[in-house]
């Protein structure tokens, strides 16, 4: 029953024709999306990457194509030969850009069949993600999937150009690796020639991109995979990619100045203005402002309700008066049930030593005149949520909370951060309820890259984050732990403290939020040696541990060093933000699913004995 193409050619993609195309003669060639049978008519919907187009098999033009059609199912691909001609006025349509024509073919080829589905790639959203994954090669057919590939394809596309014009070279790293710290577990890689031995996947090419500063290459970077075995989240996978680089000399504002460049470049690919310069805030401000060091500015920040109580008030309420009393606001919410607002109660963390009051109703009989300023403090209208956080006296968390000059202290920014998380958590949740203040992003639609930019100010907000603490204070352990990787340099100013008063040691590290997203994050790096080994040892890296495992990078730092520094962004992360979608593996073509399985290969999976026996390794434990 299969057609062959012979020499016939393709003269068209299906999505392009427009009503000034009528009268030419095309060849269109892809899967027929839909198939209509109108008795002596049938209509098959064509669709290749570019979109879609209607074909006509008219009985009396072609009874051969027409008797073919009858057998056409979704998916077959054919190659549909015809002319285009204008729709009568009462079947255009106006969804689709093709819709003022059709084909009136003259002749079908059916260039193969196909099984049916277990779902069908013209739907638009598919309820299982898990089957979508297993079929992942049905899913990429879908429209919004293929927008989403040529949505990351032109912004890497863009960022790759525009950091060669700022001087850039790409350079590539190994992957297979000698351990990086990053934080997460690394992917183990046997060795068959070194018995015992094992490479590691990089979590990120830090160390050598700073050895290409060693080297002299200035200016580096590189659209580079990474590999990190962690749990997986909407906004996190097991490989991804980063756009990682590194520059000699630079100031801070110099690293902002190269990735804005970028990124405006990147989002005009996509179709959005993005404007720069973007605005900055300390990671003290940050956590003051919005409990968090990853700031969504699309919403309003917290605010310091302290003076709305009086002392009096704060006993009565249980409330801990030495510390902050925060409100949120989360607009256009409408007015909530008590059953509704207790459905709320789960998505605080209790674990912060925080506790909140989010009924002003029962408290505005206690306490009239506290509420009304509250709400004056908080510009709540009418229809907005306002929930009080503050320090719980009966649960007190585990933080220290010496207070350092200027700076917030451990249970202050517990409370901080017990009210910024609840408001990222009520902010998701009425988003999809609500969709009312711009937390789903605009759809972009890229298929015209000429069209004037869409005004991203509203719907992209970035934020750069500056002066990170060096340390953080492990509630668990008890002790201070670095914040970052080992290769960020403290502020010179705070180096006296290092030993003495590690809270109050400030890194010359930043962050690049959106909307809520962690983007990027990067630092000026130590470019001493002894100061690397202090550093080494204020996190309790030991000298033999520091010498085995970056021996070679400490041995690098004495041959001439330069000033150095860098960022690197998700890619992956970047382009879900521009698609507007839910979770990494909408941009991602092969992803793993949240238990970390590629179901669609079937990986992880064992291996053969002689495998294993090549490699010198046993399975010993399987739990
Ligand atoms: P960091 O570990 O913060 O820094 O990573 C930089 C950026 O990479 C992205 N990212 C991820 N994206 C998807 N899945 C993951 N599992 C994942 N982990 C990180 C985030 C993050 O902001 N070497 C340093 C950078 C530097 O100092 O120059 C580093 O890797 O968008």
């Amino acid at each position: 029953m299969l057609d062959f193409l012979g020499k016939l050619e393709r003269t068209h993609l299906c999505g392009d024709l427009r009503a000034a195309d009528a009268g030419k003669q095309v060849v269109l060639m892809g899967w027929v999306n839909r198939r209509r049978d109108h008795g002596n008519l049938i209509f098959l919907d064509l669709r290749d990457r570019s979109g879609i187009a209607q074909i006509v098999l008219d009985r009396d033009l072609t009874p051969e194509g027409h008797a073919k059609g009858e057998a056409i199912r979704p998916e077959y691909v054919v190659a549909a030969v015809g002319k285009v001609r204008l729709r009568d006025s009462l079947a255009i349509n106006p969804k689709m850009p093709t819709g003022e024509i059709e084909i009136e073919a003259t002749q079908i080829l059916i260039l193969n069949d196909a099984k049916l589905a277990p779902f069908s790639p013209a739907e638009e959203a598919i309820a299982n993600e898990e089957v979508r994954l297993k079929y992942r090669y049905l899913d990429l057919r879908r429209a919004e999937m293929q927008r989403n590939f040529w949505i990351r394809h032109r912004v890497t596309l863009a960022v790759r150009q525009s950091l060669s014009d700022q001087g850039f070279l790409e350079i590539e790293t190994p992957i297979l690796n000698k351990s990086t710290p990053e934080g997460a577990r690394d992917f183990l890689v046997p060795s068959r020639i070194h018995a015992g031995e094992f490479y590691a996947l990089p979590q990120s090419p830090q160390i050598f991109k700073q050895i290409l500063m060693i080297s002299g290459f200035d200016k580096y970077f590189q659209i580079a995979r990474c590999f990190r075995d962690e749990d997986l989240r909407a906004d996190r996978q097991l490989e991804f990619t980063q756009i990682d680089l590194e520059m000699s000399f630079p100031q801070q504002e110099m690293v902002f100045a190269v990735v804005e460049k970028f990124l405006v470049a990147g989002f005009a690919a996509a179709g959005v203005a993005l404007a720069a310069p973007f605005p900055q805030i300390t990671y003290d401000e940050a956590i003051r402002q919005f409990g968090v060091d990853k700031p969504d500015l699309r919403l309003p920040g917290l605010t310091d309700v302290r003076e709305a109580f009086s002392d009096e008030d704060l006993t009565t309420l249980n409330l801990d008066a030495s510390l902050p009393v925060i409100a949120l606001r989360i607009p256009n919410v409408g007015v909530l049930s008590r059953k509704e607002r207790e459905d709320n109660h789960p998505l605080f963390d209790q674990r912060k030593g925080a506790k909140f009051i989010d009924d002003l109703k029962r408290l505005e009989k206690g306490f009239p005149a506290a509420v009304e300023k509250l709400r004056q403090l908080t510009n709540a209208g009418e229809n907005d949520f306002v929930i009080v956080v503050a320090g719980d006296p009966a649960h007190p968390i585990q933080a220290s909370n010496t207070k350092i000059p200027g700076r917030l202290s451990e249970r202050e920014i517990a409370i901080y951060s017990a009210a910024g998380n609840f408001r990222v958590e009520l902010a998701r949740k009425y988003a999809d309820r609500h969709g009312a203040f711009g937390i789903t992003t605009t759809v972009v639609e890229t298929a015209d890259p000429n069209a004037t930019l869409l005004d991203g100010s509203k719907a992209f907000q970035p934020i750069w984050v500056t002066d990170f603490p060096m340390f953080e204070h492990d509630g668990e352990s008890g002790q201070w732990v670095p914040a970052h990787h080992p290769f960020t340099a403290p502020y010179e100013g705070d180096l006296d403290k290092l030993f003495t008063d590690p809270a109050a040691v400030r890194a010359r590290c930043y962050d690049l939020a959106m909307n809520g997203l962690e983007l990027g994050s990067g630092s000026i790096r130590i470019h001493r040696k002894d100061m690397q080994q202090q550093i080494f040892k204020s996190l309790g890296i030991s000298d033999e541990d520091a010498r085995s495992r970056f021996g070679f990078f400490l041995d690098a730092l004495e041959y001439g060093t330069p000033p150095h520094g860098g960022i690197a962004l998700g890619l992956d992360r970047i382009a879900m933000l521009l698609a507007g979608a839910p979770s990494l593996r909408e941009v991602i073509a092969f992803p793993k699913t949240a238990k970390a399985v590629d179901v669609m290969v079937d990986a992880p999976t064992p291996v053969s004995e002689q495998q294993l026996r090549e490699l010198y390794l046993r399975v010993a434990l399987k739990s």
